[in-house]
């Protein structure tokens, strides 16, 4: 009997953080420290396809036209065991994906690469299952994925066991014209990733005060974006990235992602906003600055974050919709 299987292709968006996970209390299950929020975004997009072939050895992953190899490949290749666990399908997998945006560089690259792997190789291996099942499947992946399985606002319930940690779609992607522009500062992988990175975190005396006050945070930016409020959601958001970052930077080894223009542009935002212009800053794992701003600003903060020294490119992108799967045939081993 021939194994039926087919190759799928699944297109899924990174999102931003705007309440971070940082810290797992469980880090093989990456179950995370505290519950995140986060919008996912448009126009950027990680396009994956996977089709299992009985004619390979072992997997084999080309990303951005790259062979993986190494822990590369093989945090992508315990993943795939994962779905072929579940599906029980015992064969290796080719993988092509594309991303239309810089990876590593905290532009949530893993977000939308683990999204987008979960769904494809799930869909390829016959498996239906459902969006709570995609993102707990997705999380094994990356934590942040979890979220990108969903479009528009969407919160990771931190839970407590495999079953009960996924996310929840809070508001979809029409419900705010919230635009995230990105002011690009560095195109190069930053030099401690995020999955090291969260490791390290409770090793700052910070963290257990960061976690522990974060239902707060949560609560407070689930209501702003539900009451489209923006000035209460500036003033979280910029704290929340804030206190991770304080976190990072008091860890043993200490942390410091920033590079000078991402002070400049966090000050800039800052008093941009006093003056009462609708922007906030939010700072992921690297160097690149995410200001938040209302649809009517967006043309004027662009304009602005271009004339800063040390912004090398803006990119610009509205709420997202959800990983999708747009193409799938059944190919027989
Ligand atoms: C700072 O999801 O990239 O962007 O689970 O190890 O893949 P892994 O980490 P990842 O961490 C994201 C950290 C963050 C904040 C956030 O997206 O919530």
């Amino acid at each position: 009997m021939p194994i039926r299987t087919r190759r799928a292709t699944a297109v899924a968006h990174p999102n931003i953080a705007l309440i971070k996970y940082w810290g797992n209390r469980d880090a093989a299950l990456r179950l995370p420290a505290n519950g995140s929020i986060s919008m996912t975004l448009d126009g950027l997009e990680t396009r994956t396809t996977v089709a299992f072939d009985p004619s390979l050895e072992a997997d084999l992953v080309i990303v951005d036209g790259e062979h993986l190899v190494g822990a590369a490949l093989h945090r992508v290749t315990q993943h795939l065991d994962r779905v072929r666990e579940l599906a029980g399908i015992p064969l290796p997998a080719r993988v092509k994906s594309q991303s239309n945006f810089p990876a590593g560089t905290g532009l949530a690259g893993s977000a939308s690469a683990f999204a987008a792997l979960t769904l494809a190789a799930a869909h390829a291996a016959g498996l239906t299952l459902d969006r709570p099942a995609l993102s707990r499947l997705a999380r094994l992946g990356s934590g942040s994925a979890c979220r990108s399985i969903y479009g528009g606002f969407v919160e990771w319930l931190a839970g407590e066991s495999h079953e009960d940690s996924y996310a929840i779609p809070l508001a979809p992607p029409d419900h705010w014209g919230l635009v995230d522009t990105i002011a690009i500062i560095s195109r190069e992988p930053k030099s401690v990733g995020s999955t090291a990175g969260h490791a390290l975190a409770p090793t700052s005396p910070l963290q257990a005060t960061r976690v522990q006050d974060a239902p707060r945070r949560l609560d407070l930016c689930r209501e702003a974006i539900q009451k489209r409020n923006f000035p209460r959601l500036a003033s979280i958001v910029e704290q929340d990235s804030n206190m991770m970052h304080a976190v990072m930077m008091t860890s043993t080894p200490p942390l410091l992602y920033w590079e000078p223009a991402t002070v400049l542009v966090m000050r800039e935002v800052a008093a941009w906003r006093a003056a009462g212009l609708p922007v906030c800053y939010t700072v992921d794992a690297g160097a690149n600055v995410h200001c938040l701003c209302l649809a009517d600003a967006v043309e004027e903060v662009r304009r602005r974050l271009e004339t800063l020294p040390g912004v090398l490119e803006v990119l610009v992108c509205g709420p997202g919709g959800p990983a999708e799967v747009v193409e799938s045939s059944p190919t027989t081993g």
